[in-house]
This record gives structure tokens, sequence and C-alpha cells, in this order.
């Protein structure tokens, strides 16, 4: 029997532009995704003598079936490698799901990862981005971590340079956001406000966060906080406590917060520990310069 833990991080879009629908529905997208601290530790035994596939988690809100992505990523790596063995999967979550944080996607990355390690690596990166793409649009990006620029449906990867050590606040409100339900709502009502990315990457570059905050925009915002007014104060309290950029990740509800320092970020922190309204969950973290990592 091997094993091998995983540390998975999870993600914030940075922006997010829709830029056309494809024939099948799928929207593509411009979006700069950053790793973050925030993670959920994958654990993985394989035995070779074995068959069959288990997947177990700490958190019983999860399907711990096919329609998991970790237990996706661990069947479509089995049968693009022939390899023949027992896995055991058991997903530490701290990730909310329903987020716009990327949870399971970050998770099915690991497990690609992992099973590749655990196997003498049968696969190159290539084609495990290839497998990744299969599962999930994010997947591919959580495989490589760090600051990506994606397109295409969010598999098309562009390296960035690294956005890592900024201190950070997510703010999870006590409901979930389906991603399909937020790109359907979008294509009814299309965002007026897009994001600038050439001045986004300068101000980035330059680690101005109020450049950042004029030049970025998330235009899956305008759906969900329609629906959900809330979001908007979420993210004007942060910006009242001190954080120099504030924007909804992926199709929500998660807002976050970048701060300049960490003490600022953990003076805001305490404080609206305080305020949140029951339900809600509210995280310290730093952007990272990897989504993976063997622990
Ligand atoms: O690929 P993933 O399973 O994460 O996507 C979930 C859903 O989000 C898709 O079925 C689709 O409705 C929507 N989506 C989209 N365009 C993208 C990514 C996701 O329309 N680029």
């Amino acid at each position: 029997m091997q094993s091998l833990t995983l540390e998975a991080c999870a993600k914030i879009n940075l922006s997010l532009d829709v830029a056309g629908t494809r024939p099948d529905g799928y929207h593509l997208l411009t979006t700069v995704m950053q790793s973050v601290s925030l993670s959920d530790r994958v654990y993985l035994e394989l035995d070779r003598q074995g068959n069959g596939l288990i997947l177990l988690a700490n958190d019983p809100s999860i399907p711990l079936d096919e329609r998991n992505t970790a237990h996706k990523a661990a069947r479509r790596f089995l049968d693009a490698t022939g390899v023949s063995a027992g896995v055991r999967i058991f997903l530490e979550k701290a990730i909310p799901t329903e987020a716009g944080l990327a949870g399971g996607s970050t998770d099915a990355a690991a497990v690609l990862y992992g099973l590749n390690e655990l196997c003498g690596k049968p696969l190159s990166m290539e084609q495990l981005l290839e497998l990744a793409a299969k599962i999930g649009a994010d997947v591919p990006f959580c495989l490589t971590g760090g600051t990506v620029l994606c397109t295409g449906i969010g598999e098309i990867l562009t390296p960035l340079e690294a956005f890592a050590r900024v201190p950070l606040i997510l703010v999870k409100p006590d409901f979930g956001i389906s991603t399909p339900w937020a790109f359907q709502r979008y294509d009814e009502n299309p965002a007026a406000i897009h994001p600038n990315h050439s001045k986004l990457f300068s101000a980035m570059q330059r680690r101005d966060l109020l450049a950042m905050q004029e030049a970025t925009a998330n235009v899956l915002e305008s759906v969900s906080i329609k629906a959900h007014p809330i979001l908007d104060s979420l993210k004007q309290h942060l910006v009242d406590l001190g954080a120099g950029m504030a924007l909804m990740s992926g199709s929500g509800p998660t807002v976050f917060g970048l701060f300049r320092e960490t003490a600022h970020r953990d003076r805001a922190y305490a404080a609206l520990e305080q305020r949140l309204p029951d339900g809600y969950r509210i995280f310290s973290a730093t952007t990272r310069g990897q989504g993976l990592r063997i622990i």
C-alpha cells in the first residue's frame, strides 16, 4: 500500500469577463485566477493488489459517488493509464462548497496529480491537463495554480507574474450559488462593466490594489448581487475596513478583500468576525504561488 497527502488550494478570480458562448452552452471566459492558502487535504492510498474506488469525506453534504469531481478524477486517471489498483481517497474539506472557490476542482486536481506521483508518473503534465479539462473548467488551473490568465472555457492557461503573499479575507455567506444558474442569468442580462485586463496586469505588477480595483470587474457580480444584494454590502464592509480591492470570486457567493499589510487584514478580520450574521463564514488567507503541495 502506498499513500500520499496533498494540500489542495482554493482559487479566487481577480477578474472575470465573459467573451461569448460555445454551441454547447459553455461560456468563453477571460479571467485571472489566483491560488490562495485556504485549502483542503486530500489523502490518497493506492493498493496495487486491490481494486475498486472508495471516496470518503469529513463533510456529509458532498456526494461520494461519481458525481464527486475527486471520484471522476480517479476514474479518468485509471482509465487513461490502464493502471489496475484499488484507490482510497479521503477528503478533509475546509473550502466551502458552491462558493466560487473551486473547492471541488482543486480536489480533482490533487487526485490526478497525486495518483500520477504514486504510480511513477505515467502521464506528462500535458496529459494531466487534458484529463483535467474533461473533469471541469477550473481543474486545469488548479493543477498548475499560482497566478494565471485563463481563457477558452477556463482551460487555456497563460501564466502571469506571481502575485503571491498578498493578505486577504474571504467571506462566504450562508447560501450557495450554482454556477450554471449564474451563467444562465448572465445570458439573459449581460453586464455593462467589463474588466480592463491590460490596466489590471500593470496594476498587479505594481501591487497597486486601488488601481487593480479600478481596472477589474467580475461580470457575474451583476447577476449574483441582483439576487443577493448583501454581497454588495459585504464588499463595501471589506473596503471600509481597509481592503484595497474587494470583489466576488467566480459565480459567488464568496467575496474577498485584498490588503496591503497582514496587520490590516488581521484588524479587519477581528472587526468583521463581530459583525457577520449567523451562518456566514470568514477565512483569513494569503495568495499563493502554487495550487497543490505534497505534504
Ligand atoms: O466545468 P464545470 O463543471 O466547473 O462547470 C459547471 C457549469 O458552469 C457548467 O455546466 C456550465 O453550466 C457553467 N460554465 C459555463 N462556462 C464556463 C464554466 C462553467 O457556462 N466557462
